[in-house]
């Protein structure tokens, strides 16, 4: 059964007696502001508020090209100030509905709702409303109206309205009109940043054209005009064209219903009339454009149906939440999304690096032609960020701009605006996923100017520090947090700059490599190249050594805290209270960046410093920007915290339904909308895009029996079905693909496929002579050591001492003669032995790190495994240190701390114990016979990195590190633990068959 025919099983609360492809108001929650934003219709080339069509008289409509340019004024003015922001205007009302009976007009603001209801029903994209109204004078009307902004057709909105007499008769007039009334914001409305510059003047009617038809009606303002075309059809009445409108004139008696059928095709132009063609590609029948939208609302739940099996109220909002932004996505490549979509008039319309961070990702694997369409908006305007950079005073490069609808920086505050740089990565960040999700390479190539243009921002901005080893640092950004501005190497700017640096110059070399694509990386020469790929590398993301974190930024950890005010207080965002400097100078945030970051899968970060980030950053985070739910949520979902996960994920999914920012009536959180579906797909599925297939790591929080959803992934569409044992992978349309499921690569074809969810949950590591061959360095200096004393010693003998701690060694090497030594003696030689070594560690640097290493704790970390290091070393810090891989992991056991040494479990107890795991959750790898002895005497499974005839314990033999594989390590596990029925699946995601 397909989800979008579901039946719900329990009526959601939060949707109030609604069915799950259902939104049902009643009463007064079917009207006013928040009604309107959440009824609104969309089809990303018009959007219509919710209004009732006989109480719409004010404008209500949103066309992308409807928005006004107005000087930015400064008392003070510097050098590269933005000069001019874009508002969007809303466009007169399309659906307004006046009536008279017996001549007089009915007053609907007057008269008295008896009963309203409004339902959004999902599945076939129609808006139904029907209000009983009690009129002065004490007659009775009904009017039950639907409404379609068809998904996949012109800028039109369709109407059929029943008027029905329900206790009188006489005659009744009605007029299709249109609502330009205007209102300015008042109270606290006019001074939220957040909406004053909203702009309520009067739209003018124009008069017609020669040669218009008398169906057309055109207004204006200020650059802005527009043509509405009408047609409107009654089997019962007369219908006749009108100024701005038309009437029809019918007769009702008690109980009788007069039906219209109403289509008005909307079209806008900028500084000249509307070409009338522009009106052509509206149907006109009613009928016809609702079966078309049927098919087009059947198409979109194909590809982004879902359920929650456990919480049907929360699949619906998410289904509620998908729709609204699939209608908001734009279809015009000289648009992008609003951070409010077409649904109202917050934030003027502008567009933001939401819209590419949030909304294109669900868009890229629900329906990549709208992910397309934003990226080919930014490419358009690419001229428009040049100049940017340039007014900002850099000598190369693009910077787009904050906030914008024609593509010029509309933020007159550069602190929080033009400063945040990021944009430039996230759009990088944003087209390498498209591509990814794809495969489409034309537009990879297209794009490519605008990605190298924006890469050279950050080297405009960054610089080696030496002071910092070399790093490469960012200087004077802002981050998403606008609670800290201009500050250096803000983590996030930091970890998506090496992204788009690293993508920029991947796409230089695939641009050279292929034949005919040359021309667009002709203006990059080789050593700007290298210079991308040196910058990336040598990015500055340090982790603090007292607390664990990674910084926001240099300095935000020194700041004094705000006290009582970071879990927010209840009175609203401080942005609204504080002078901006206030904000800066704490260590306060409006969102986390560094917890921004993780959800994105920016760097690769072991879970326990995910976890301790999370710790961290929640408790100096407002969640003030409705965005910062959605990151939160999906970092909670993969670390496992099942209630801070569905607390910030009911955040996000209910932000509008239940208006929990107070400022719905703006419009709809459209990227905190989108965000609720990455919470689904990215924190509990588990969704990683970063490989070269995508990758899932499936969760069940236990507040749900299951849950299900779907992606497209280069043109085929997969479902995953999640419950209690694992993950059920079904092609639902398309060629078979390859994803991975905890690390495990898999082709989804024509049978589902079912992985059982591994009980592994720590990997834990010797370090000498598996992570590196310092084993070598060992022997040469125990060697040293018997030469210049006269013991006998050679490479045979050293085979012993493989993981056998230091002193321990030593007596082994002495054997007998151990006894006859002096305990200050045998101190110096151990001291002589390890300065020897120590010597020989010097040398030491990543480039000392076993071949594989890296990839197989990248494999480990995206399948959501611990990762662990017992190492009898006292040297262990200082050697991983030095390999580059400190930060790598969960926990480093201290051998000075255990009280017995291997083969004794302590290390090992001591190292899952400090991961926060049990032993039976572990596997352990070693390459000497004492470690897996010590593995076994833990309870673990034990991984040689040996011949069997060298470790003849151990459950599995490899010879390098550089063989082991994840799946190897999760078979492991499942045979050790005799659940040989569990499917797993090893190799490469190139081996695939499919
Ligand atoms: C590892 C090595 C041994 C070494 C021991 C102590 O287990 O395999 O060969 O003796 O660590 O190392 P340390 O650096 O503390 O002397
Ligand atoms: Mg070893």
């Amino acid at each position: 059964m397909a989800i979008s025919e579901q039946t719900p099983e329990v009526m959601p609360s939060a949707l109030r007696d609604a069915g799950t492809m259902q939104l049902v108001r009643r009463g007064s929650d079917a009207t006013g502001a928040q009604a309107a934003a959440l009824f609104a219709l969309a089809n990303g080339l018009v959007g219509v508020e919710g209004v009732i069509d006989e109480l719409a008289s004010a404008p209500a409509a949103y066309l992308p090209d409807a928005y006004v340019r107005r000087p930015i004024e400064y008392h003070e003015s510097f050098p590269g100030y933005a000069t001019a922001t874009d508002t969007r205007i809303a466009c007169p009302s399309p659906v307004l509905l006046r009536l008279s009976i017996d001549g007089a007009p009915v007053d609907f603001a007057a008269a008295e709702v008896a009963d309203t209801e409004t339902t959004l029903d999902l599945a076939t994209g129609t808006l139904r409303r029907m209000t009983r109204w009690r009129l002065a004078g004490g007659r009775s009307l009904e009017i039950a109206a639907e409404r379609i902004v068809p998904l996949a057709g012109a800028a039109c909105v369709a109407s059929r309205i029943h008027i029905r007499a329900l206790d009188f008769g006489g005659a009744v007039t009605a007029t299709l009109t249109y609502g330009a009334d205007s209102a300015a914001p008042t109270g606290a409305e006019a001074d939220d940043p957040r909406i004053s510059a909203r702009l309520r003047p009067a739209w003018t009617i124009l008069s017609p054209l020669p040669g218009d038809p008398s169906s057309v009606t055109r207004f204006a303002q200020d650059a802005v005009e527009l043509a509405y075309a009408q047609h409107v059809t009654c089997p019962a009445a007369p219908v006749a064209a009108v100024v701005g409108g038309h009437v029809v004139h019918g007769e009702l008696v008690v109980g009788g219903v007069l039906t219209i059928d109403r289509v008005v095709a909307l079209a806008s132009s900028r500084g000249r009339p509307v070409d009338l063609a522009a009106l052509d590609g509206a149907a006109t029948g009613f009928d016809a454009i609702a079966e078309r939208q049927r098919a087009a609302a059947g198409q979109l739940w194909d590809h982004a149906g879902l359920a929650i099996t456990g919480d049907d109220a929360l699949a619906a909002a998410l289904r509620f939440n998908l729709f609204q932004l699939h209608q908001s996505a734009s279809r015009d490549p000289h648009h992008s999304i609003g951070a409010k979509g077409l649904t109202g008039e917050g934030y003027e319309g502008h567009y933001f690096w939401d819209a590419e961070t949030f909304m294109l990702p669900v868009l890229a694997l629900q329906a990549p032609a709208k992910a397309r369409t934003l990226l080919a908006y930014r490419i358009a305007k690419l001229d428009r960020a040049r100049a940017h950079a340039k007014a900002l005073g850099h000598a190369r490069g693009a910077l787009y701009p904050w906030r914008t609808i024609g593509g010029d920086e509309c933020s007159s505050h550069y602190p929080t605006g033009s400063a945040q740089y990021h944009i430039n990565g996230d759009i990088a960040y944003a087209l390498a996923l498209y591509v990814a999700a794809t495969g489409d390479d034309d537009f990879r190539s297209q794009a490519a100017p605008m990605l190298f243009d924006t890469a050279r921002i950050w080297m405009e901005i960054g610089a080696f520090d030496p002071r910092r080893g070399g790093a490469f640092c960012i200087h004077g950004v802002t981050g998403p947090d606008e609670y800290s501005a201009l500050v250096d190497n803000d983590f996030y700017t930091n970890a998506i700059a090496r992204r788009h640096l690293a993508y920029a110059a991947d796409t230089a070399d695939w641009l050279r490599g292929s034949v005919g694509a040359r021309s667009a990386a002709a203006d990059v020469d080789d050593a700007e190249v290298a210079a991308w790929r040196r910058a990336a590398a040598a990015m500055w993301l340090p982790v603090d050594a007292e607390l664990g974190v990674n910084p926001q930024d240099d300095a935000f950890l020194g700041r004094p805290k705000l006290p009582g005010l970071a879990s927010g207080d209840g009175h609203g965002p401080l942005l609204m209270r504080y002078h901006p400097m206030i904000l800066f100078r704490h260590q306060v945030a409006k969102q986390g960046n560094v917890v921004q970051a993780m959800a994105m899968d920016l760097t690769a970060m072991p879970l326990s410093r995910q976890r301790r980030n999370f710790d961290y950053y929640a408790q100096v985070t407002t969640h003030d920007s409705t965005l910062s739910s959605v990151s939160f949520a999906i970092a909670a979902a993969r670390l496992g915290d099942e209630a801070a996960a569905l607390a910030f994920l009911r955040e996000c999914a209910f932000v509008d339904l239940e208006d929990r920012h107070g400022n719905t009536s703006h419009g709809l959180h459209m990227a905190a909308l989108a965000g609720s579906w990455l919470v689904l797909a990215q924190g509990w599925g588990g969704l990683r895009l970063d490989g070269a297939a995508p990758s899932f790591r499936p969760q069940l929080p236990a507040a749900w029996t299951g849950y299900r959803f779907r992606l497209q992934w280069r043109g085929s569409t997969v479902e995953l079905a999640v419950d209690n044992m694992g993950c059920t992978y079904r092609l639902l349309a398309g060629a078979p693909i390859i994803i991975l499921d905890h690390g495990r690569p898999l082709c989804v074809g024509s049978d589902p496929v079912t992985m059982a969810r591994p009980a592994l949950k720590g990997v834990i590591f010797d370090l000498d002579g598996v992570l590196t061959d310092t084993a070598e360095d060992h022997y040469q200096a125990w060697q040293a050591l018997a030469d210049r004393h006269g013991f006998a010693f050679d490479r045979e003998a050293n085979h012993a001492l493989k993981g056998v701690d230091r002193a321990g060694s030593l007596r082994l090497i002495l054997g007998q003669a151990a006894a006859d030594i002096a305990p200050d003696v045998f101190d110096a030689m151990l001291a002589e032995k390890n300065a020897a070594y120590r010597v020989r560690l010097a040398d030491y640097s990543p480039a000392n790190l076993f071949a594989g290493v890296t990839e197989l704790f990248g494999a480990l970390r995206a399948a959501g495994l611990k990762i662990g290091l017992a190492s009898a070393s006292r040297n262990a810090g200082d050697v991983v240190r030095l390999l580059g891989i400190a930060d790598a992991f969960d926990f480093i056991a201290d051998a000075g701390a255990v009280p017995n040494a291997k083969p004794a479990p302590d290390i090992f107890l001591a190292c899952a114990a400090g991961m926060g795991l049990s032993p039976q959750d572990c596997i352990g790898v070693e390459d000497a016979r004492a470690g897996i002895s010590a593995i076994h005497a833990a309870g673990m499974v034990a991984i040689g990195i040996g011949s069997e005839e060298a470790l003849p314990d151990a459950d599995l033999n490899v010879p390098a590190i550089g063989d082991l594989s994840l799946g190897q390590i999760l078979s492991a596990e499942q045979a050790a633990a005799g659940q040989g029925n569990r499917s797993t699946r090893t190799g490469k995601v190139e081996d695939m068959p499919c």
